[in-house]
Protein backbone atom coordinates (compact mmCIF):
# COMPACT_ATOMS: atom_id res chain seq x y z
CA UNK A 1 0.00 0.00 0.00
CA UNK A 2 1.00 3.13 -1.05
CA UNK A 3 -0.16 5.39 2.06
CA UNK A 4 0.36 4.61 5.84
CA UNK A 5 -2.53 5.15 8.38
CA UNK A 6 -2.70 6.78 11.52
CA UNK A 7 -6.16 7.05 13.25
CA UNK A 8 -6.62 9.28 16.37
CA UNK A 9 -8.80 9.21 18.86
CA UNK A 10 -10.18 12.50 18.48
CA UNK A 11 -9.28 15.91 16.96
CA UNK A 12 -7.53 17.40 19.80
CA UNK A 13 -5.18 13.65 19.62
CA UNK A 14 -4.54 14.32 14.97
CA UNK A 15 -3.48 17.70 16.31
CA UNK A 16 -0.96 16.68 18.36
CA UNK A 17 0.58 14.39 16.30
CA UNK A 18 0.56 15.82 13.07
CA UNK A 19 2.36 19.20 15.42
CA UNK A 20 4.73 17.18 16.51
CA UNK A 21 5.73 15.38 12.91
CA UNK A 22 5.43 19.08 11.45
CA UNK A 23 7.95 20.09 14.46
CA UNK A 24 10.21 17.51 13.88
CA UNK A 25 10.47 17.58 10.17
CA UNK A 26 11.10 21.77 10.45
CA UNK A 27 14.07 21.46 12.79
CA UNK A 28 15.89 18.58 10.66
CA UNK A 29 15.27 20.69 7.63
CA UNK A 30 16.57 23.50 9.29
CA UNK A 31 19.67 21.36 10.96
CA UNK A 32 20.19 19.77 7.18
CA UNK A 33 19.32 22.82 4.79
CA UNK A 34 19.17 25.59 6.59
CA UNK A 35 15.85 26.56 6.53
CA UNK A 36 12.25 24.24 6.27
CA UNK A 37 10.01 24.84 3.27
CA UNK A 38 6.46 23.82 3.61
CA UNK A 39 3.31 23.84 1.73
CA UNK A 40 0.26 24.13 3.90
CA UNK A 41 -3.48 23.27 3.59
CA UNK A 42 -6.68 26.21 4.66
CA UNK A 43 -9.50 24.86 5.56
CA UNK A 44 -10.63 24.29 9.14
CA UNK A 45 -8.70 20.82 10.34
CA UNK A 46 -5.05 22.07 10.10
CA UNK A 47 -4.94 25.82 11.77
CA UNK A 48 -4.23 24.27 15.34
CA UNK A 49 -1.22 22.32 14.01
CA UNK A 50 0.32 25.83 12.65
CA UNK A 51 -0.65 27.63 15.98
CA UNK A 52 1.32 24.83 17.75
CA UNK A 53 4.33 25.14 15.54
CA UNK A 54 4.66 28.93 15.58
CA UNK A 55 4.44 27.84 19.75
CA UNK A 56 7.32 25.75 19.86
CA UNK A 57 10.37 27.57 19.13
CA UNK A 58 11.23 25.90 15.75
CA UNK A 59 15.24 27.46 16.19
CA UNK A 60 15.51 28.81 12.76
CA UNK A 61 13.49 30.57 9.74
CA UNK A 62 10.22 28.22 8.03
CA UNK A 63 9.07 29.29 4.60
CA UNK A 64 5.44 28.61 3.67
CA UNK A 65 3.29 28.68 0.75
CA UNK A 66 -0.57 27.62 0.74
CA UNK A 67 -1.02 24.80 -1.21
CA UNK A 68 -3.99 26.55 -2.62
CA UNK A 69 -5.23 29.69 -1.93
CA UNK A 70 -9.33 31.37 -2.62
CA UNK A 71 -8.77 34.36 -5.13
CA UNK A 72 -10.08 37.07 -2.72
CA UNK A 73 -8.23 39.85 -1.68
CA UNK A 74 -5.46 39.34 1.31
CA UNK A 75 -7.58 41.08 4.10
CA UNK A 76 -10.64 38.62 3.10
CA UNK A 77 -11.71 36.47 5.69
CA UNK A 78 -11.32 33.64 3.32
CA UNK A 79 -8.73 33.87 2.52
CA UNK A 80 -5.58 30.95 3.01
CA UNK A 81 -2.93 32.94 3.24
CA UNK A 82 -4.43 35.35 6.17
CA UNK A 83 -5.37 32.11 8.21
CA UNK A 84 -1.45 31.16 7.49
CA UNK A 85 -0.26 34.02 8.85
CA UNK A 86 -2.75 34.45 11.87
CA UNK A 87 -2.02 31.15 13.12
CA UNK A 88 1.79 31.81 13.01
CA UNK A 89 1.50 35.41 14.63
CA UNK A 90 3.79 34.17 17.41
CA UNK A 91 6.59 32.95 15.59
CA UNK A 92 8.44 35.59 12.75
CA UNK A 93 10.59 33.28 11.55
CA UNK A 94 7.85 31.24 9.94
CA UNK A 95 7.27 33.29 6.94
CA UNK A 96 3.82 32.38 5.03
CA UNK A 97 4.11 33.49 1.37
CA UNK A 98 1.41 34.63 -1.16
CA UNK A 99 0.25 32.08 -3.89
CA UNK A 100 -2.05 35.48 -4.86
CA UNK A 101 -1.95 38.57 -5.70
CA UNK A 102 -2.82 41.57 -2.68
CA UNK A 103 -6.15 42.16 -4.53
CA UNK A 104 -7.06 37.95 -5.33
CA UNK A 105 -6.95 38.84 -9.34
CA UNK A 106 -7.41 35.47 -10.64
CA UNK A 107 -4.90 35.86 -14.04
CA UNK A 108 -2.16 37.70 -11.93
CA UNK A 109 -2.34 35.66 -9.05
CA UNK A 110 -1.83 32.63 -11.13
CA UNK A 111 1.60 34.53 -12.90
CA UNK A 112 2.85 35.17 -9.27
CA UNK A 113 2.41 31.62 -7.91
CA UNK A 114 4.05 30.33 -11.02
CA UNK A 115 7.12 32.47 -10.60
CA UNK A 116 7.02 31.83 -6.55
CA UNK A 117 7.35 28.39 -7.43
CA UNK A 118 10.13 28.32 -10.09
CA UNK A 119 12.74 30.32 -8.23
CA UNK A 120 12.15 27.56 -5.03
CA UNK A 121 12.33 24.53 -7.48
CA UNK A 122 13.48 22.15 -4.29
CA UNK A 123 11.48 19.73 -2.80
CA UNK A 124 8.97 20.21 0.02
CA UNK A 125 10.10 19.27 3.18
CA UNK A 126 6.59 18.11 4.08
CA UNK A 127 3.05 19.19 2.37
CA UNK A 128 0.14 19.22 4.52
CA UNK A 129 -3.46 18.65 2.90
CA UNK A 130 -7.10 18.32 3.85
CA UNK A 131 -9.41 16.73 1.68
CA UNK A 132 -13.76 17.86 0.90
CA UNK A 133 -16.42 15.59 1.23
CA UNK A 134 -16.44 15.33 -2.62
CA UNK A 135 -12.74 13.88 -2.86
CA UNK A 136 -11.15 17.36 -3.46
CA UNK A 137 -7.78 17.84 -1.98
CA UNK A 138 -5.50 21.22 -2.73
CA UNK A 139 -8.03 23.24 -4.96
CA UNK A 140 -8.45 20.11 -7.14
CA UNK A 141 -12.19 20.02 -7.51
CA UNK A 142 -13.89 16.80 -8.82
CA UNK A 143 -16.02 19.11 -11.24
CA UNK A 144 -13.32 22.13 -11.83
CA UNK A 145 -12.91 21.48 -16.00
CA UNK A 146 -9.42 22.14 -15.84
CA UNK A 147 -9.20 19.20 -13.36
CA UNK A 148 -6.62 16.94 -15.78
CA UNK A 149 -3.94 19.58 -16.08
CA UNK A 150 -3.68 19.58 -12.50
CA UNK A 151 -3.38 15.97 -11.92
CA UNK A 152 -1.02 15.30 -14.67
CA UNK A 153 2.10 13.89 -13.31
CA UNK A 154 3.94 14.48 -16.18
CA UNK A 155 2.82 17.96 -16.69
CA UNK A 156 5.76 19.75 -15.34
CA UNK A 157 3.20 22.59 -14.87
CA UNK A 158 3.17 23.79 -10.83
CA UNK A 159 0.02 25.28 -10.32
CA UNK A 160 -3.20 26.00 -12.12
CA UNK A 161 -6.28 28.62 -11.87
CA UNK A 162 -9.36 26.53 -11.37
CA UNK A 163 -13.04 27.38 -10.77
CA UNK A 164 -14.50 24.30 -8.85
CA UNK A 165 -17.84 23.25 -10.45
CA UNK A 166 -20.34 23.41 -7.97
CA UNK A 167 -19.21 26.21 -6.15
CA UNK A 168 -18.49 25.33 -2.74
CA UNK A 169 -20.72 27.21 -0.69
CA UNK A 170 -18.65 28.03 2.41
CA UNK A 171 -16.00 29.35 -0.27
CA UNK A 172 -17.71 30.19 -3.78
CA UNK A 173 -14.64 31.71 -5.32
CA UNK A 174 -12.46 31.08 -8.46
CA UNK A 175 -8.63 29.49 -6.66
CA UNK A 176 -4.99 29.16 -7.23
CA UNK A 177 -3.91 25.72 -6.34
CA UNK A 178 -0.44 23.54 -6.99
CA UNK A 179 -0.94 20.83 -8.89
CA UNK A 180 -0.39 17.12 -8.11
CA UNK A 181 2.69 16.60 -9.55
CA UNK A 182 3.79 19.75 -7.57
CA UNK A 183 2.66 18.13 -4.14
CA UNK A 184 4.23 15.12 -4.39
CA UNK A 185 7.88 16.97 -4.91
CA UNK A 186 7.97 16.37 -1.16
CA UNK A 187 9.92 14.99 1.45
CA UNK A 188 6.54 13.70 3.17
CA UNK A 189 2.64 14.31 2.30
CA UNK A 190 1.04 14.32 5.23
CA UNK A 191 -3.70 14.04 5.00
CA UNK A 192 -5.68 15.38 7.43
CA UNK A 193 -9.50 13.98 7.64
CA UNK A 194 -12.15 14.38 9.75
CA UNK A 195 -15.20 12.29 10.50
CA UNK A 196 -17.12 9.13 9.52
CA UNK A 197 -18.62 10.49 5.99
CA UNK A 198 -15.03 11.50 5.04
CA UNK A 199 -13.26 8.48 5.88
CA UNK A 200 -15.79 6.65 3.09
CA UNK A 201 -15.05 8.62 0.61
CA UNK A 202 -11.45 8.02 1.83
CA UNK A 203 -11.96 4.24 1.57
CA UNK A 204 -13.20 4.35 -1.95
CA UNK A 205 -10.13 6.32 -3.39
CA UNK A 206 -8.03 3.70 -1.42
CA UNK A 207 -9.45 1.03 -3.17
CA UNK A 208 -10.18 2.52 -6.47
CA UNK A 209 -7.19 4.35 -8.10
CA UNK A 210 -9.83 5.22 -10.44
CA UNK A 211 -12.37 6.90 -8.59
CA UNK A 212 -13.83 9.87 -9.44
CA UNK A 213 -12.67 11.14 -6.27
CA UNK A 214 -9.34 13.15 -7.21
CA UNK A 215 -8.07 12.23 -3.79
CA UNK A 216 -7.52 8.25 -5.21
CA UNK A 217 -4.46 9.84 -7.54
CA UNK A 218 -2.69 11.15 -4.82
CA UNK A 219 -3.43 8.16 -2.70
CA UNK A 220 -1.77 5.82 -5.68
CA UNK A 221 0.49 8.31 -7.35
CA UNK A 222 3.96 7.69 -7.65
CA UNK A 223 6.18 9.15 -5.27
CA UNK A 224 6.30 9.32 -0.83
CA UNK A 225 4.16 7.56 0.98
CA UNK A 226 1.11 9.57 1.56
CA UNK A 227 0.38 9.69 5.26
CA UNK A 228 -3.21 9.42 6.61
CA UNK A 229 -4.65 11.20 9.46
CA UNK A 230 -8.02 10.31 10.40
CA UNK A 231 -9.96 10.74 13.77
CA UNK A 232 -13.91 11.22 14.28
C1 LIG B 1 -9.10 25.00 1.26
C2 LIG B 1 -8.36 23.74 1.17
C3 LIG B 1 -9.13 22.46 1.08
C4 LIG B 1 -9.33 21.89 2.48
C5 LIG B 1 -10.41 20.83 2.50
C6 LIG B 1 -10.69 20.31 3.90
O1 LIG B 1 -8.53 26.03 1.05
O2 LIG B 1 -10.31 24.93 1.53
O3 LIG B 1 -7.02 23.72 1.14
O4 LIG B 1 -8.54 21.51 0.24
O5 LIG B 1 -8.16 21.39 2.99
O6 LIG B 1 -11.57 21.38 1.96
O7 LIG B 1 -11.14 21.35 4.71
P1 LIG B 1 -11.44 21.21 6.26
O8 LIG B 1 -10.13 21.04 6.95
O9 LIG B 1 -12.10 22.50 6.60
O10 LIG B 1 -12.33 20.01 6.39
Amino acid sequence: MPWIEHDHADVGALVAHVADVFVEASREAIHARGQAWLALAGGRTPLPVYARLAGVGLGGVVSAIPTDERCVPHDHPACNLRALRDAFAADANIVANPLTREDGDVDASLAQARALLAVNPQAFDAVLLGMGADGHFASLFPGAANLAEGMAIDSGIDAIATLPDPLPPEAPFARISLTLPRLLHARAIHLVVTGADKRVVLRNAQHDAASKFPVAALLHAPGPHVHIHWSP
